[in-house]
């Protein structure tokens, strides 16, 4: 059982940390869930609880151990799962309605999940052929997609000719190319070396920075939730709902001297601290 006066009282440490703050909800929600649970038919309640809002342009991380649910939450806006309590709406409408306009939502998941018999240029045309779109068309945008993942001269290429951080381009120009208002990225680093995921995290900043969407990226990682973020969501353990959020107000664009800043380190504390005292609730 959730244990209420615990929260409030671990909140209100957090609070009492200088940027622990809220940001303002500058901008209307692109998706909000609304006191989501989701249980499993095992038995298994992965979420309980979960109120979220996401505004348009955010680039928000969950946070939250392993097993508390961040692919679950993932997967249920993405209309993969349906909640089994609570609801979802788009900018102020159902998901429903929503999903006549399909497809709302890119995804990236933690494998980049390829074709291995066809080329980048194939894997990336995919999306376009299942959605019907003309075929000049679908090729201009795949090759747009391509290159702006920084693969163009790989189009020809097949998934095994590629290094781990290449195909994982590959699945995000995927995600990309028919344009989603919102990107989902579930852990897509998390395999690949650290210096290849720097790499990749600078890139995405700059994609996210140059196409404009909404993007909800799953992570461990303190240090990539503080890098790449305007908005972290700290989940506690299974079920999984929102134990903090916390603002990290850095301007963008962000560098390796934001990485190796005493304001990212003061972040990076804050944000540690939020998951341990998450990690610690008992919900
Ligand atoms: N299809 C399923 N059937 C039954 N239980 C499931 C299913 N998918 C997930 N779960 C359970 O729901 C809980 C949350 O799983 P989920 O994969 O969402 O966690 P997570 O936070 O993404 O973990 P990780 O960080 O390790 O990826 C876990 O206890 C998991 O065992
Ligand atoms: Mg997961």
């Amino acid at each position: 059982m959730p244990n209420p006066s615990l929260r409030v009282l671990q909140l209100a440490e957090i609070a009492s940390e200088p940027t622990a703050v809220p940001p303002a909800a500058a901008t209307p929600p692109v998706v909000t869930l609304h006191g989501v649970a989701k249980r499993f038919a095992s038995g298994t309640l992965a979420l309980d609880q979960l109120d979220l809002a996401i505004r348009h342009g955010e680039f928000v991380s969950l946070l939250g151990p392993s097993g508390c649910g961040k692919s679950t939450a993932l997967r249920v806006i993405a209309g993969l799962s349906e909640p089994t309590r609570g609801s979802i709406s788009w900018s102020g409408m159902k998901r429903k309605e929503h999903r006549r306009n399909k497809p709302e939502v890119g995804f990236v998941f933690q494998e980049p999940t390829l074709m291995p018999w066809a080329t980048v240029f194939r894997n990336v045309m995919l999306p376009l052929e299942l959605e019907g779109v003309e075929h000049r068309l679908a090729t201009k945008r795949a090759t747009e997609a391509i290159e702006r993942v920084g693969l163009a001269s790989f189009r020809d290429s097949y998934p095994r000719e590629l290094s781990g951080g290449m195909k994982m381009r590959v699945s995000i120009a995927r995600a990309l190319v028919t344009d989603p208002p919102l990107l989902l990225m579930d852990e897509p680093f998390a395999a690949l070396d650290e210096i290849t995921r720097f790499k990749l995290n600078n890139d995405l900043l700059e994609l996210w920075r140059e196409v404009g969407h909404t993007v909800i990226f799953v992570t461990h990682s303190v240090f990539e939730s503080v890098y790449l973020s305007n908005r972290i969501i700290v989940m506690t353990p299974r079920p999984g709902r929102v134990f903090t959020e916390l603002a990290v107000d850095a301007p963008y664009p962000r560098d390796e001297s934001f990485r190796t800043s005493a304001e990212y380190a003061r972040h990076c504390r804050i944000a540690s601290r939020a998951l341990s005292r998450a990690m610690a609730s008992t919900s």
